[in-house]
């Protein structure tokens, strides 16, 4: 299964994803494509590294987001994907977008949604003073951190955590599971009904 990562970031996840899925020949997993929104997105190095094709795509070269999002879809076209992981990617896609790969993109979320959407979760976490937070994998919806939950693993918040090291924790967990959730994608154990998804062990 060819997949295609976006990413503005870091690229840590990407990495697991490379280490873990593409560079693993026993895994039927190629990432065929990498898309960042920030030129200088050091994951985008981390694909270059690896010898993924990457590209670069400026939401200000476009007239308005549909036409920023319709080149994202020419590339991952081009690259003949099954399915989008977005690995840190901090855009919003519009309806339409959304719509032409329903259930087909995917994201990972540094909280137990639907506590604590949006671009700001750890700081968010730590504010709010929950002692329990963790990690949610789920499909894109049109919505912000909305769409039906994949998978969740809960992470303890420390008394004397910071954005930091809460972060770094959730992360432990997150390369854990995001490998785990695309190959389940790509052997076809994924059942979604309505919000559900249902993980089919022995699909
Ligand atoms: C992760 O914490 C992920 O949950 C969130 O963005 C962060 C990306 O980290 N969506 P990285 O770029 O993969 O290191």
């Amino acid at each position: 299964m060819k997949i295609a990562v976006l990413a503005s970031g870091s690229g840590s996840n990407l990495q697991v994803l490379i280490d873990q899925l593409h560079r693993d020949e026993n895994s039927g997993i190629e990432i065929a494509v990498v898309i960042g929104d920030r030129k200088k997105a050091y994951a985008l190095t981390r694909a270059r590294n690896a010898g993924v094709p990457t590209y670069s795509v400026d939401a200000k070269d476009f007239p308005n987001r549909e036409a920023f999002d319709a080149e994202i879809s020419r590339l991952i076209e081009v690259h003949d994907t099954e399915v989008i992981v977005l690995a840190g990617y901090m855009k919003l896609f519009q309806p339409p977008f959304v719509r032409k790969y329903r259930n087909r993109i995917i994201n990972i979320h540094p909280s137990l949604l639907p506590a604590f959407p949006g671009a700001h979760a750890v700081p968010d976490t730590l504010k709010y003073g929950v002692k329990i937070t963790g990690v949610t994998v789920h499909f894109v919806d049109e919505g912000i951190d909305t769409g039906p939950i994949i998978a969740q693993v809960p992470v303890r918040v420390l008394d004397d955590d910071d954005e930091e090291s809460l972060h770094a924790r959730i992360q432990v967990e997150e390369h854990r599971l995001y490998p785990q959730v695309i190959k389940w994608f790509a052997e076809g154990k994924l059942k979604v009904s309505g919000r559900k998804v249902i993980v089919k062990e022995s699909a």
